[in-house]
């Protein structure tokens, strides 16, 4: 038989699938540009970036699940949410994985936000993945947010009374804002169809893209060297390791704890429930997320349109950070203003937060 003939049977598939697929696909070429590159021995990425997105794989998998049984409309949506931890086999457990895996993933992506601050692999010529980065971090954020009102019970309604409401404070566009949020003066059955859009359909489309975008740049650019700053383009300088297998499975060690910790607090924590949204009773102390604690808490010790428009300009100036932070330094006791500064704003967030969650004593003056 010809090398041709042989390729072409059915036979050569068991015989050697790899190599059939190859002769049908020419794979080995993009897997190798893929895989087969080095990376600096010394670059230190903590591997939060990954988790980040192996709990989004989660969350597109559990998500998936629960839209099978969620029904989006206020009169059965609650129902089906208690149907789905009630009823259906291991319900309750994807809900509570779901749950969890949204609260980690932004905890890892505020994580993988620092750890790229800190070392300043944000500097030249990594400006655009930190800007694709700072977009991915608002794409979560509005995850978490829209999701929180899908079970439609008195915490999900009053969080997004309270949360659209502040929106409509920002000045100039929030008439509008409001508006858009909320499909409506209230927070109605208008609201409750444009957040399950958004947060099913908009928000995992904007996430992939935005994804493959930062992770393609990534890839071309290579990691970040904490040490030192690598002259571009060009493969890096100084000591080096495979990216391929042994990063790869040191991120998959770290998948696997961090799969277990999910499973842990899913299982010793469920998602809980509380009463079905009554729109005529507004409930004691109604917080937002754990997220978005230090922007409440903050508003109530300043006056409103300060505490609305600081966080809008910490945002916007994170995302510019590295046109505003040019030098060539990297190394933290090189860039100690910076570092201080960040500390400083970093601590008075967790502050806000520790207010919110009752673990530290308000502020004198603070607000109810
Ligand atoms: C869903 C959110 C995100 C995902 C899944 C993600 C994923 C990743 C991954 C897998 C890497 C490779 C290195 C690592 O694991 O740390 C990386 C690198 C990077 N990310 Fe992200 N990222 C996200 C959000 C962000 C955010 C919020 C920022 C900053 C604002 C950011 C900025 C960067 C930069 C600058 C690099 C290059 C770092 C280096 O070369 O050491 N990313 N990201």
């Amino acid at each position: 038989m010809t090398v041709d003939a042989e390729h072409a049977s059915p036979a050569s598939l068991v015989k050697d699938p790899a190599e059939w697929v190859e002769s049908r696909t020419g794979f080995r070429e993009l897997a190798a540009a893929l895989l087969h590159v080095r990376i600096p021995a010394e670059a230190q990425t903590l591997y939060f970036g990954g988790i980040a997105l192996f709990l989004f794989v989660i969350q597109a998998a559990t998500g998936t699940l629960l839209a099978l049984y969620y029904k989006p409309s206020p009169e059965v949506a609650y129902d089906s949410v208690i149907s789905i931890m009630n009823d259906i086999n291991f319900g309750w457990l994807i809900r509570s994985v779901h749950h969890w895996a949204a609260n980690l993933m932004i905890l890892f992506v505020a994580l993988h936000l620092l750890r790229v601050f800190f070392q300043a692999a944000f500097k030249r010529p990594r400006e655009l993945t930190w800007i694709f980065g700072v977009c991915l971090l608002g794409v979560t954020l509005v995850f978490g947010f829209t999701g929180y009102l899908l079970p439609w019970d008195q915490r999900a309604y009053w969080a997004t009374v309270v949360g659209t409401d502040i929106a409509g404070a920002v000045p100039i566009v929030g008439d509008q804002l409001l508006l858009l949020l909320r499909g409506g003066a209230d927070v109605t059955a208008a609201t409750m169809s444009r957040f399950f859009g958004i947060h099913v359909l908009v928000l995992p489309i904007a996430l992939v893209v935005l994804m493959a975008v930062h992770l393609t740049l990534v890839h071309q650019l290579g990691l970040a060297n904490p040490k030192k700053i690598d002259p571009m383009p060009g493969p890096p300088t100084g000591p080096t390791r495979r990216f391929f297998p042994d990063y790869v499975l040191d991120e998959l060690i770290a998948w696997y704890f961090i799969f277990a910790i999910l499973v842990v607090l899913a299982s010793l924590f469920p998602a809980s429930i509380e009463a079905k949204a009554n729109p005529l009773e507004t409930p004691e102390g109604t917080k937002p997320e754990w997220y978005f604690l230090a922007v409440y808490e903050f508003l109530k010790v300043v006056p409103r349109l300060i505490g609305i428009m600081l966080p809008i300009i910490g945002l916007a100036l994170i995302a510019i950070w590295p046109f505003l932070e040019r030098g060539p330094a990297v190394l933290m006791r090189r860039r100690k203003r910076v570092v201080v500064f960040a500390t400083v704003v970093l601590l008075v967030g967790i502050y806000f937060t520790g207010v919110g969650l009752n673990f530290f004593p308000p502020p004198p003056g603070a607000g109810v």
